[in-house]
């Protein structure tokens, strides 16, 4: 499967509706929210209400991204305001296993979350619980940053242990992912392109989220066809 999650992070913080107008309009998959608390990560962006709103004005499912400290204080807030995937990151909690729980018993969608340093092996006891691997491929905090070119082996790793395993584990990639290096990751075994500047500080928003999904249907037809 493979889908085209544009992240509102890199849209005017004042026009988040059109943020998500513009997602709908291009037939992307879902929305990428990016919540930063100033202390896991330096900046500070949206909380629940920000989610609880949007989950009003669209039917795009909402995937929600927690770089956080301490997640298990916000995650129920999250799971109450609507966030339909929610992930949180590894390196910040020592209880993965009971938060991911309480997320697949919201009946959401369930991830982790990992830096670019964080190796995948650390994920190997709670793969069975995950709905997917969030794979950082900048460090998080920013939009617009360079995809950071050693991450590609992890993501090849990462979707040769899932297939090992044979689990239904979708693995999504954040950050620098733009239609240069689209087909590329998905042939690695990326599922989920999470797209911020790529999409929003595109000249037409739409139409690269639609030529995105040009290339997701793509994939997904060789799927069908058994390739
Ligand atoms: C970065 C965020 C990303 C961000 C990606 O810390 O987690 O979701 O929006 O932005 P781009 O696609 O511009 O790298
Ligand atoms: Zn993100």
């Amino acid at each position: 499967m493979y889908l085209i999650a544009p992240s509102i992070l890199s849209a005017d913080f004042s026009r988040l509706a059109e943020a998500v107008a513009i997602a709908e309009q291009g037939q992307a998959d879902m929305v990428h929210v990016d919540v930063m608390d100033g202390h896991f990560v330096p900046s500070l962006t949206f909380g629940e209400k920000l989610v609880s709103d949007l989950r009003e004005k669209t039917s795009l499912p909402l995937n929600v991204h927690l770089m956080v400290d301490n997640p298990e204080k916000l995650i129920p807030g999250f799971l109450e305001a609507g966030a339909d995937w929610l992930s949180f990151h590894l390196e910040v909690t020592p209880h993965a296993h009971r938060l991911l729980q309480l997320i697949k018993e919201a009946g959401r969608k369930a991830g982790l979350a990992i830096n670019p340093a964080t190796p995948i092996d650390l994920l190997s006891e709670v793969l069975e619980e995950l709905d997917y691997v969030l794979v950082m491929t900048v460090n998080p905090g920013w939009g617009g940053q360079k995809f950071i070119p050693a991450t590609r082996y992890k993501i090849k790793k990462l979707n040769q242990l899932i297939a090992e395993r044979r689990l239904p584990i979708l693995i999504a990639v954040d950050g620098g992912v733009k239609l240069d290096n689209l087909s590329t990751l998905f042939e690695l075994g990326m599922n989920i392109a999470i797209c911020g500047s790529s999409i929003y500080d595109a000249q037409n928003p739409v139409a690269t989220i639609r030529e995105m999904k040009m290339v997701a249907r793509d994939f997904n037809q060789r799927i069908i066809n058994g390739k």
